[in-house]
């Protein structure tokens, strides 16, 4: 969507992963506070998002929507005041049907009073779901509340949850500014791989201001082992997938944080020239993945499927780097320097990731000096 939002995928925090229906002011501000001071803030996680359950199951006489004043003693306004006061940004759901998915008010017929009700309250992004529908085109509805945000002329990103219906990715780019690609997410590896497979395809309708969103993140939940994490943070990196954490932020792990912000692994996600990654080769569960760099980069995950180690290869032709004797690597989770000749190769532990940055030579007909002509051609 043409907002001036979302110019890389955005990143931030969602409480419905880990805590379901349970959201609240304190857990928000919590949370808030500890992206403050853990690193996540500084690694680029901006958007702290409240997911369904926040309201009550009714409307006011005005036919606004009224905070559980349990939950949100201070209300929508008060929880995004402290939010803003540490330089974060405060996300908000709602649904285009009768009711959320949790059954409470939705927006369809509503989208004028409850958009400007958001901006009031100082929200800077809504994640929009998708049940209770009535059957109107997904297309209708998700407009009218693009329109209603316009109309508001506050900031707001606009993010669409409509689980990959209507082929959304062919229509979305005008209308949000990501969409989700698919059903939701669950915190093992399978569901995180099925997503995977699913979204990885969709890369032509990506770019800045419009991303493919495969759901938010599971790192450190459920049966998510260090190592599927990493590769789950991975895939999402490469495939320029919104970053939003949904973990329980104030009790994670170190292993959880670091993974969470690992510098040069966001550093591929946020991109400038805004390329999806894609599919170089993927056989017998081994998968590389190139997704082109502004400045002419590449970067190249190694994603092991499988159950057991294994060697997965490519080659600096195949991810689309020709021209020079040599090229230089960088393995985004170590952090450690090669070179190579041409082949890209590693020893990938099952459910495993290996993530390099590759350096030197052309790429796609853009040399190192050419960043600013390929950044343009994407727009
Ligand atoms: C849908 C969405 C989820 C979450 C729940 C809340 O399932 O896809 O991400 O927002 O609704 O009820």
């Amino acid at each position: 969507l043409d907002n001036g939002l979302a110019l890389t995928p955005q990143m931030g925090f969602n409480d419905w992963n880990a805590y379901g229906c349970d959201v609240s002011e304190s857990l928000i501000k919590s949370t808030a506070q500890a992206m403050h001071t853990n690193g996540m803030q500084a690694a680029g996680y901006e958007y702290v998002n409240i997911d369904d359950c926040w309201m009550t199951h009714s409307r006011d006489s005005a036919g606004r929507l009224v905070p559980d004043p349990a939950k949100f003693p201070d209300g929508i306004k008060g929880t995004a005041d402290y939010v803003h006061s540490l330089g974060l940004k405060l996300g908000i759901y709602e649904d285009a049907g009768t009711a959320t998915c949790a059954g409470y008010p939705g927006s369809l017929g509503h989208e004028t009073t409850d958009a400007q009700t958001f901006a009031s309250w100082g929200v800077d992004y809504l994640k929009y779901d998708n049940c209770n529908n009535n059957g109107v085109p997904a297309q209708t509805r998700y407009t009218a509340m693009r329109d209603a945000l316009a109309a508001t002329s506050r900031p707001i990103l606009y993010s669409l949850c409509n689980w990959g219906q209507d082929n959304v990715w062919t229509w979305g780019a005008n209308v949000g500014n990501s969409w989700r690609t698919t059903g939701d997410i669950s915190a093992n590896f399978a569901s995180m791989l099925s997503i995977f497979h699913s979204n990885v395809g969709l890369a032509s309708y990506a770019g800045p201001g419009h991303w493919n969103d495969p759901d938010m993140l599971e790192v450190g939940n459920g049966s998510m082992t260090a190592t599927e994490s990493r590769s789950h943070f991975s895939l999402w990196a490469e495939m320029a997938a919104p970053l939003i954490a949904g973990t329980n932020i104030p009790q994670a792990s170190a292993d959880t944080l670091a993974t969470l912000t690992n510098s040069r692994v966001i550093a591929v996600d946020q991109d400038p020239l805004g390329k999806q990654g894609t599919l170089v080769s993927s056989a017998g569960g081994l998968d590389v993945l190139a997704k082109p760099l502004a400045g002419g980069d590449v970067s190249v995950v190694l994603f092991n499927e499988t159950g057991s180690t294994a060697t997965i290869s490519t080659t600096a032709a195949a991810i689309g780097k020709t021209g020079a004797s040599s090229y230089a690597l960088t393995d985004l989770w170590s952090g450690a320097t090669s070179s190579t000749s041409g082949t890209i190769s590693a020893s990938v532990p099952a459910h495993g990731t290996v993530m390099y940055r590759v350096a030197g030579g052309t790429s796609g007909g853009t040399d190192v000096t050419g960043e600013l002509r390929a950044v343009g051609a994407d727009k």
